[in-house]
Parts: C-alpha cells; structure tokens; sequence
C-alpha cells in the first residue's frame, strides 16, 4: 500500500497505536500520518514513535472525535500539511466498549456508545471530506490504495452484525450498547458510502477480529501485530465491489 497521508484516530494505544508502528514502518511508507489523541498523559508511547520515526512525520493532534471545535481544528491542521495534495486514507479508529447489561441500561451508557461509535466516525468523515476529495482528484499520483486514491477505514465489529447477534457471540451480550453502536456504524457508513460513490472515495467497515487490546482484553485470539498486519495488506486489494460493505480483516464479506 502506497498512500501520502494517513489520519488515525484514537492513535495513543491499542489498534490505533499499532496502525501507526505499522505504517510508518513500511518499506514505503506515508509521508505524513496524522495520529489523534485526547489527553497528553497518554502519549508516551506514541511519542516513542513519533521521535523514532526516520522515514514518516507523524504529527500529533489533540482530538476528541465528539468535540467539533476540535474536528476542526484537527482539518485545519492536516490541511496546512497536506495542502492540494490532500487526505489518503482516514481511519476511524477510536471506539469505547462499556459492559453494561438489560434490564439495567442507562440512556448514558447508550449514549455514550452512539456517540463515540456512530455518530463521531460520520462527522470526522464528514468534516475531513473536503481533504479526502482533493487526494481522489489527483491524477498521476503514485500514492495509489488499491484503484482508490482516498479511502476511509472504519473499524467494524462482528459483534455489530445483527444476523450473529446471541448466536455466536453469546458473551458479547455484557456490551448490548457496543453492539448496537457498531451495527448502526455499518448502516451509517453503508448509507455514506452511497453518497460519495462517486468522488472516488473507498468506504470499507473493517472488524479486525479479535484483538489483545484493553477493549478486547488479554483473552483475545489475535495479537494487534498480526491484525493490524493483515488489514494493511487487505486494504490495497479493495476494489469498488468493496465500497460500503462489512468485511473481515481479509476482506471476506460479513452478515450485517
Ligand atoms: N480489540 C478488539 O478486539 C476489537 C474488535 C472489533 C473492533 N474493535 C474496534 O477497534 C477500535 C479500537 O479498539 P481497541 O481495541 O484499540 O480499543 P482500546 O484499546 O480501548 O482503545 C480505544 C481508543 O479509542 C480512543 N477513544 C475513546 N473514546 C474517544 C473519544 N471520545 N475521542 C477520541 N478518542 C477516543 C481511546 O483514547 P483514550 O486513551 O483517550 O481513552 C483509545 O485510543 C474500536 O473502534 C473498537 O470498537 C476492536
């Protein structure tokens, strides 16, 4: 995968984290990845990358995805870096999981779910638009993802799929706003995805398994090295039979 410019959210652990270890690591790797956080005593370990990074300029940006003024800002900033040449590939990474069982939800445990998870990816999409546009309408550009120039990434959950809800994920039921959160994200960016079919913008929801993070707890199956290794090498090999759908880390369609 060959992209300038990569913007992750929720990047100081976890998935988020490992994207940017893994990205910036390539043997071409992005010129600039815009890496989110929220509170600075987090950052140790993305500052690690940050200074030790030779060959990307990882640029850190405070941002909570729920606050607009600084989506904002966040645009702003990614602007004045990237200019014409705009925003590749957008991950929209961070996302909160809070047990929380029926008959005993709150309408704050579900709020809090809809908003981090559905409603936060739609307007940083949303606000980041502008950029994403300028890098699909670049011609000859080598910074090719697959036939897309721009893309965005959401991380999806198969515990959001309402065809497997109680059937396979039975434990999953502890998180019944978590889910609800990420099948109405696939729904959103299925819709979204419409709407920009023609800009030449990739829409993919991605799970990428279960992964050892503190999301997904030491019982997970997957260390974040492997999945996040195989989602860099699934992204190039999307195409517009993709666009919009609900996939494994491999790309493998799955039920909504
Ligand atoms: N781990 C899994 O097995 C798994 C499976 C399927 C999907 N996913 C999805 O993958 C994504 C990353 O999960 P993870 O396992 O890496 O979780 P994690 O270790 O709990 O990390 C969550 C990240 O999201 C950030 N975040 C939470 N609320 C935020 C907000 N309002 N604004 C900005 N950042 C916020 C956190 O920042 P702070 O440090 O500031 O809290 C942290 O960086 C999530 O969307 C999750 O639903 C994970």
């Amino acid at each position: 995968m060959k992209v300038e410019s990569v913007m992750v959210t929720g990047a100081n652990r976890g998935i988020g984290l490992e994207f940017v270890r893994q990205l910036s690591r390539l043997s071409e790797p992005p010129k600039f990845i815009f890496a989110t956080y929220r509170s600075s005593d987090t950052l140790k370990d993305l500052k690690e990358l940050e200074e030790s990074s030779t060959k990307t300029k990882i640029i850190l940006i405070k941002m909570d995805v729920t606050n607009p003024e600084e989506r904002e800002a966040a645009r702003n900033a990614i602007e004045e870096t990237v200019k014409e040449r705009g925003l590749n590939l957008l991950i929209n990474n961070a996302g909160v999981s809070e047990s929380q069982l029926f008959p005993h939800l709150t309408c704050e445990n579900l709020e809090l779910h809809f908003r981090v998870n559905t409603v936060a990816p739609i307007m940083v999409f949303q606000t980041m638009l502008p950029l994403l546009e300028r890098a699909a309408d670049q011609q000859g550009s080598t910074g090719a993802l697959s036939v897309f120039r721009a893309a965005v990434l959401n991380m999806a959950s198969l515990t959001g799929s309402i065809a497997n809800a109680g059937v396979i994920f039975r434990r999953d039921l502890v998180v019944p706003a978590y889910k609800m959160s990420k099948a109405a994200l696939n729904m959103a960016m299925r819709v979204v995805a419409t709407n920009v079919k023609d800009k030449g913008i990739l829409v993919i929801n991605m799970c990428p398994g279960w992964v050892k993070t503190a999301m997904g707890t030491d019982k997970a199956v997957l260390e974040p090295e492997e999945s996040i290794w195989t989602m860099i090498n699934t992204l190039p090999t999307l195409n517009e039979s993709h666009h919009g759908t609900f996939v494994d880390r491999k790309g493998n369609p799955y039920p909504y």
